[in-house]
């Protein structure tokens, strides 16, 4: 089996640098997301912002990623990128989706935003969204089992007739982007390995729930239809996908969630201050 980083104290305090540095740049792109504008100029907006604080955006050169956010608009599920000929228009949602490296450490977050007037059942799928990451990070825990999180966020949507994506998951962070272990955003068999293992203090981790309004091809479970970019996720039926993302790291004091809302929340005028 694989194995999953513990980090020290001192790493723990870099990575809530790099955390705030994201965190930071989702309030500056919140700012200027609105009807009309090019998803270029929120990627330029993010990309100097990252700068600024001196990090680097992970995502840019990724894997031959060619951005610095990843931008998903309405039926993008992830990786969306942002092409000089996509503008925001009224009514669209859009996740924000930033890494950021700072002195060795990774800094994660994703926010669905709203554009203009969301109609009503894609304002529910949100806060749907939202919660069901909230509820993950109560069982988030030290003591409790990594397959505990897929578990609540499929088990939570799944009431709605939501469904959650088969190929996109949660995952260790800190050194590098994405450590051990992957963490889906749905049930795993009991004999997986994540039925073991165990959340200890040292642990560094993101959780990530991407829900889509509607069933999939396995019910409560969809897999993504890819474009010719090879990065660009979409569902499979062009229902409208969100994604949010915290950061979270295990001490002696418990979970503590390093991506936080705080800032964002000051912009976007929400109470969900953790
Ligand atoms: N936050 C995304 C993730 O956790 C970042 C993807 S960056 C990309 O996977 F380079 F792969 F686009
Ligand atoms: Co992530």
């Amino acid at each position: 089996m694989s194995k999953i980083a513990k980090y020290t104290d001192e790493d723990f305090a870099k990575m809530r640098e790099s955390a705030k540095v994201v965190a930071v740049t989702l309030a500056e792109v919140a700012k200027v997301i609105k009807p009309g504008v090019p998803l270029t100029y929120i990627d330029q907006i993010g990309e100097q912002c990252i700068r600024d604080h001196h990090a680097t955006p992970a995502c840019k050169g990724y894997m031959g990623y060619p951005a610095a956010l990843c931008l998903s608009v309405n039926d993008v599920v992830v990786h969306g990128i942002p092409y000089p000929n996509l503008y925001l228009r009224d009514g669209d949602i859009i996740s924000v989706d930033c890494v950021a490296l700072l002195n060795g450490y990774h800094g994660d977050f994703c926010y669905t935003f709203e554009v203009g007037e969301v109609d009503p059942e894609t304002h529910l799928l949100l806060e749907r969204t939202k919660e069901s990451l909230y509820k993950a990070i109560e069982v988030a825990k030290e003591g409790h089992t990594f397959s505990e999180i897929g578990t609540t966020i499929e088990q939570y949507v799944a009431q709605f007739d939501y469904s959650v994506p088969t190929e996109f998951t949660g995952h260790g962070i800190g050194i590098g982007m994405h450590e051990e272990p992957s963490i889906p955003n749905y049930s795993v068999r009991r004999f997986d390995s994540l039925s073991r293992t165990k959340i200890e203090k040292g642990m560094s981790f993101c959780i990530e729930p991407m829900v889509k309004i509607g069933k999939g091809q396995f019910k409560t479970r969809f897999k993504s239809r890819i474009d010719k970019d090879e990065w660009t996720a979409r569902t499979p039926d062009n229902k409208p996908a969100a994604h949010y993302e915290h950061q979270l790291i295990v001490t002696e004091k418990g979970t503590e969630i390093i991506s936080s809302y705080k800032l964002l929340g000051e912009v976007i005028g929400t109470e969900e201050l953790y």
